[in-house]
C-alpha cells in the first residue's frame, strides 16, 4: 500500500466504526500557553477531556500534524541517526469522548492491524500500565502472556505536558527481529521492536502542583505513528525508506550528486535524513503561520533551520538548497494538506532567506569554533565562548553542542546560560536608565489627572528639582496602555517652559522641562498640552479599540492583544494570530472600522469594580496588564449590536467622544513580529489624509515616470527608424552590383530587411535620387507570408515606364496587385516563395513593357 492508501484506510476503518473524521488541527498552537506546537492528536480535544468544551460527536478520528522539538516530547536528537524518530510526523488517532473505553479501543486496534492490514499477529506485543490489569486481561484474548508486559509511569502513563489530561496507556509494539523473539526489546529504544500505536485511557488532569485530579468522564485517546506504520506495511528497514521521505531524499541525492544508503552510519545519508525531516517541520510550521525568529516558537524553528544548514554544508552545498525541496514536498502531500500549496511562496521565501542569512555566517562561525576549541586547555568549551558563537555568529546552543559532540568536546551550558542572562540584564538596564533616574526620586505627592476632559489646567507647583516639577493637577497623560505621553508647555505670564516628557512615581506626575525650573513651590502655572497632537493620539487610540473588536469578529475569538502603540502619527497593534491576514481581510477590516467611524457612535467611560468587569464576558481585558480594584471601562455604543456596544475595553487612555471625529482609518502595513503574532499598522484623521495624498502623489509620480518612459520609447523607436534608413541608404550607395541594363536604363531590384512600409518607400525614393535619371528601382520586403513592393522611376522615364504599372505587373507575379503614382508606387503579393524569381526577372518586366 502507498502511504496515501494507508492513511485513507485508517480513516475509512474508523469511519465504519461511526467516528467523525475531523481535519488535522494547525500544528502551530494558539491559545494554549503550555504548548509551542501540537505534539499529539489529542491536543485539539484537550478542552473536551477537561470538560470545558464540547463537540457534537463522541467519536472522532484523524491524521494530525505533530512537531516534537521542545518541552516534554522532544525527539530532535534522535532524528536522522535512527530509523524512526522525526521532528515532524503524522499521528493517526481515534478518540472516544466519554463513549467507548478500553474494550473497543483494544478490539478495533487489533482488528485494523491484523484483519484489515494483515500484519503478522505473532510479531505484535502489547504493554500495559503496571496497575492496569483490565487491559492486560483484554489483551489475553489476542496475545499469549509472554507477549504482554507491564511497565511503569515512564513508559505507560501518558501525559501531554507538565499539566493537562493524562492517564495510563497500553501500547502495541512491532517485532522486526528475524526469529520474532524481541520481547526483551520492547521499550528498549531498539529499532528492531518499535512502538506503533499508543492507546491512552485518559482519566486524570495533571495540575500545576503535580497532583492528579479525576476527570468527570473517561476517554480514549489513541495515536499511531504514521511513518512507522508505513515502514512496516511497505516492508522497509526505516521510515526514511518509505514513499513519505524518499521523494525528498532522492531530490537531495540528485542535487548533491551523492548516493543515499539506508546505512545508519553513513554521514551523507544521515545528513539527507535530517534535512528531509527538518524541511518538513519548517514547511508545515510556516504553512500554519509560524515564522523563524529570535523568540519562543520562532526561535525553535530558527534552530532547526540552522541545524539543517549544518547538514547541507556537510553534503557539500555552499548555497541555500533546502528551499528547493519544498516543491517536492508539496507535490507529495498537498492533496492531504492543501495549506502547503496555499502557502507555497511564503514557505519557499522564508526558508530561502533564512538559509541565505545563516550560510554567510556559518563558515565564519565554524572557523571561530575551531579557533576557540584549538586553544582550549581541557575538553570543555566555556560558556562565554559558546555565547560568543551564539551572539556573533547566530549559532543556537544546540548547534554548537552538536558540532562539539562530533569532536568529543563538552559545552558548558550553565556558563552559556549565565552569559545569556548577563546580556539580558545589560539590555534591561540600558532601557531603564532614564526611567530609573526618575524612579529613584523619593517623593510622595499626588497629582490629579485632568486630561480626560481638558487640554489645559491651572496647577500649583508642589515640588521641583533640576528640570523636574510636580504640580497638584495636570492634563498631561503619562505613557500607558500603549498610548504615548503628551508634550506641551508650562506657562506663567512670560515665563514659559516646554514640557518634553512626563513620568509617574507613585501618585505623582513628574513634568520634565526643557531647562531647569527657576521658580518656587508656591507658583501657579498654566499647563497646556499640544492639543492637535493629543487629538491625533485619541483618534488613533479609539480606532485601535474599534479595530480590535473587528479583528475579533473577522479573524476569530482567539484574537488577543499582544502589544499596542498609539502615537500621534500612527497606531500599531500586535495580536495573536497564526496566519497572514489576506488582502481581502485587510480590506474588510478597514471597511468595517470606517463604517463604525461613519456611524457617529458615542464613546463613553465609566469606572467600576474589577469584579464587576470580570463578570461581563464582552469586556476585553489584557493579559499582562495589571488592574487595580477599580477599573475604567471605555465603551463605544452601538444600538444595533447584541451587546449594545461596538467595543468595550478596560483602558486608562484618552479617546474621542464620538467616532466620527476620527475621520478616516487606513491600514498601512500588516506583518509578522514573532511566531504567531501579527502586526497591523494604521493611520487616522489627518494622518490618513496625508497617507492618501502620499499614495496619490506616488501614483502620479509613477504615471509621470511611465509617460516619460513611453515618450522616451517613442523617441528611441524614431531613432532606430532613422538609423535603419541611414543604414539602407548607405547600402544603396555602396551596392551597385545588382544594376542591370535595359538599353541606357539602369534597373535595380532588391530585397531589403525592413519592417515597415515607410522604410521601403524611403529606400525606393533614395535609389531614385541616386539615379537622378534613367533609373528604375523595385524594392521588396517580406512580412510573414506577405510581400510588400515599392517601385520608383526617375522623372525622365515616368511617361514610358510609370511606376504604378510596373509595380502592378511585378505584384501579379506574386499573386497580388497594387499601383500608385508614376514616379513612386507600392503593391503587395502573397507568394513570398516567388520573390527571388521576381527580383531576377524584374529587368525583363521593364524590357517587355511598352
Ligand atoms: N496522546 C497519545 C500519544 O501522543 C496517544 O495519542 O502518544
Amino acid at each position: 500500500m502507498t502511504s496515501r492508501e494507508i492513511r485513507q484506510s485508517f480513516l475509512d476503518f474508523f469511519k465504519s466504526k461511526e467516528h467523525r473524521i475531523v481535519p488535522s488541527a494547525s500544528v502551530v498552537t494558539h491559545g494554549d500557553p503550555t504548548l509551542m506546537f501540537i505534539n499529539a492528536g489529542m491536543n485539539q480535544f484537550k478542552d473536551v477531556f477537561l470538560g470545558t468544551g464540547k463537540r457534537d460527536y463522541v467519536r472522532a478520528a484523524d491524521t494530525q500534524k505533530c512537531i516534537r522539538v521542545s518541552g516534554k516530547h522532544n525527539d530532535l536528537e534522535e532524528v536522522g541517526v535512527d530509523t524512526y524518530h522525526h521532528t515532524f510526523f503524522e499521528m493517526l488517532g481515534n478518540w472516544s469522548f466519554g463513549d467507548y473505553y478500553k474494550r473497543e479501543a483494544i478490539d478495533w486496534a487489533w482488528e485494523l492491524l491484523t484483519k484489515v492490514w494483515k500484519l503478522d499477529p505473532t510479531r505484535l506485543h502489547a504493554t500495559c500500565y503496571k496497575t492496569d490489569h483490565e487491559s492486560y486481561k483484554m489483551w489475553l484474548d489476542y496475545l499469549p502472556e509472554e507477549r504482554i508486559q507491564y511497565f511503569d509511569d515512564k513508559d505507560n502513563f501518558w501525559e501531554m505536558g507538565e499539566t493537562g489530561p493524562c492517564g495510563p496507556c497500553s501500547e502495541i509494539h512491532y517485532d522486526k527481529t528475524p526469529n520474532k523473539d524481541g520481547g526483551h526489546l520492547v521499550n528498549a529504544d531498539s529499532p528492531d521492536v518499535i512502538e506503533i500505536w499508543n492507546l491512552v485511557f485518559i482519566q486524570y488532569n495533571r495540575k500545576a502542583d503535580g497532583s492528579l485530579e479525576d476527570l468527570a468522564m473517561k476517554h480514549v485517546d489513541t495515536g499511531m505513528g504514521f511513518e512507522r506504520i508505513c515502514a512496516i506495511m511497505q516492508d522497509k528497514p526505516s521510515n526514511y525508506d518509505t514513499d513519505v521521505f524518499m521523494p525528498l531524499i532522492n531530490e537531495l541525492a540528485k542535487l548533491s550528486g551523492k548516493s543515499y544508503k539506508s546505512d545508519l552510519d553513513d554521514p551523507d545519508s544521515i545528513a539527507m535524513r535530517v534535512i528531509a525531516d527538518h524541511v518538513r517541520t519548517l514547511s508545515f510550521a510556516i504553512a500554519d503561520g509560524a515564522i523563524p525568529s529570535n523568540e519562543g516558537r520562532g526561535y525553535v524553528l530558527r534552530r532547526i533551520l540552522r541545524r539543517a544548514c549544518r547538514f547541507t554544508g556537510n553534503l557539500g552545498f555552499k548555497k541555500a538548497i533546502m528551499y528547493s525541496l519544498v516543491e517536492k514536498l508539496i507535490e507529495n502531500m498537498s492533496d492531504v494538506f492543501p495549506e502547503l500549496l496555499e502557502n507555497k511562496e511564503l514557505i519557499i521565501n522564508t526558508i530561502k532567506s533564512e538559509e541565505e542569512a545563516f550560510i554567510t555566517t556559518l563558515d565564519r562561525g565554524l572557523t571561530k569554533f575551531e579557533e576557540l576549541t584549538s586553544k582550549m586547555l581541557g575538553n570543555t568549551l566555556i560558556g562565554s565562548e559558546a555565547f560568543l558563537l551564539y551572539d556573533t555568529f547566530g549559532f543556537p546552543i544546540d548547534l554548537t553542542q552538536m558540532i562539539a559532540k562530533e569532536r568529543n568536546i563538552e559545552v558548558d551550558i550553565d556558563g552559556f546560560n549565565k552569559s545569556m542572562e548577563e546580556q539580558r540584564s545589560r539590555a534591561r538596564a540600558a532601557r531603564k536608565s532614564t526611567v530609573q533616574e526618575v524612579e529613584t526620586l523619593d517623593v510622595d505627592f499626588t497629582t490629579e489627572f485632568t486630561g480626560y476632559s481638558n487640554t489645559k489646567t491651572e496647577a500649583k507647583v508642589l515640588w521641583s528639582k533640576g528640570n523636574k516639577v510636580i504640580l497638584d493637577k495636570t492634563p498631561f497623560y503619562v505613557e500607558g496602555g500603549g498610548q504615548i505621553s503628551d508634550i506641551g508647555i508650562m506657562q506663567k505670564d512670560n515665563i514659559k517652559y516646554e514640557v518634553i516628557d512626563v513620568q509617574k512615581i507613585g501618585e505623582a506626575i513628574i513634568h520634565i522641562l526643557d531647562r531647569d525650573f527657576e521658580g518656587n513651590d508656591s507658583y501657579t502655572f498654566e499647563l497646556k498640552i499640544q492639543k492637535n497632537r493629543r487629538m491625533d493620539i485619541t483618534r488613533n487610540h479609539t480606532s485601535t479599540h474599534i479595530m480590535h473588536a473587528i479583528l475579533y469578529k473577522i479573524l476569530g475569538s482567539h484574537i488577543k492583544q499582544a502589544g499596542s502603540l498609539v502615537t500621534e502619527d500612527y497606531l500599531r497593534f500586535d495580536f495573536n494570530h497564526y496566519e497572514k491576514i489576506s488582502n481581502e481581510q485587510i480590506v474588510k477590516i478597514e471597511t468595517l472600522v470606517n463604517k463604525k467611524i461613519l456611524e457617529n457612535l458615542q464613546v463613553s467611560d465609566v469606572t467600576l469594580s474589577i469584579e464587576e468587569a470580570q463578570k461581563n464576558p464582552n469586556i476585553k481585558m489584557f493579559f499582562g496588564d495589571k488592574y487595580g480594584d477599580t477599573v475604567r471601562l471605555v465603551s463605544i455604543e452601538e444600538n444595533i449590536s447584541e451587546t449594545g456596544y461596538a467595543s468595550q475595553e478596560l483602558c486608562g487612555g484618552c479617546h474621542v467622544s464620538n467616532t466620527s471625529e476620527i475621520g478616516l482609518f487606513k491600514i498601512t502595513a500588516e506583518s509578522s513580529v514573532a511566531a504567531g503574532v501579527r502586526r497591523i499598522e494604521a493611520v487616522t484623521g489627518s494622518g490618513a489624509v496625508q497617507y492618501v495624498n502620499k499614495l496619490q502623489s506616488t501614483i502620479e509620480q509613477k504615471e509621470d515616470e511611465i509617460n516619460a518612459q513611453k515618450s522616451n520609447a517613442r523617441k528611441l523607436e524614431k531613432e532606430i527608424d532613422t538609423l535603419k534608413k541611414k543604414l539602407l541608404e548607405s547600402e544603396m550607395q555602396s551596392n551597385d552590383d545588382d544594376i542591370k541594363k535595359v538599353g541606357d536604363i539602369s534597373v535595380v531590384a532588391r530585397i531589403i530587411d525592413a519592417d515597415n512600409m515607410d522604410i521601403l518607400r524611403d529606400t525606393a525614393i533614395s535609389l531614385r535620387d541616386n539615379f537622378g535619371k534613367n533609373g528604375i528601382a523595385l524594392i521588396a520586403m517580406t512580412d510573414g507570408d506577405k510581400v510588400q513592393l515599392a517601385c520608383s522611376v526617375t522623372d525622365d522615364l515616368v511617361k514610358s515606364y510609370p511606376a504604378g504599372k510596373l509595380v502592378g505587373l511585378a505584384a501579379k507575379e506574386l499573386g497580388g496587385g497594387g499601383g500608385g503614382k508614376p514616379h513612386l508606387a507600392t503593391a503587395g503579393g502573397r507568394q513570398p516563395e516567388k520573390l527571388e524569381a521576381l527580383i531576377e526577372g524584374f529587368v525583363n518586366i521593364v524590357a517587355n513593357y511598352s
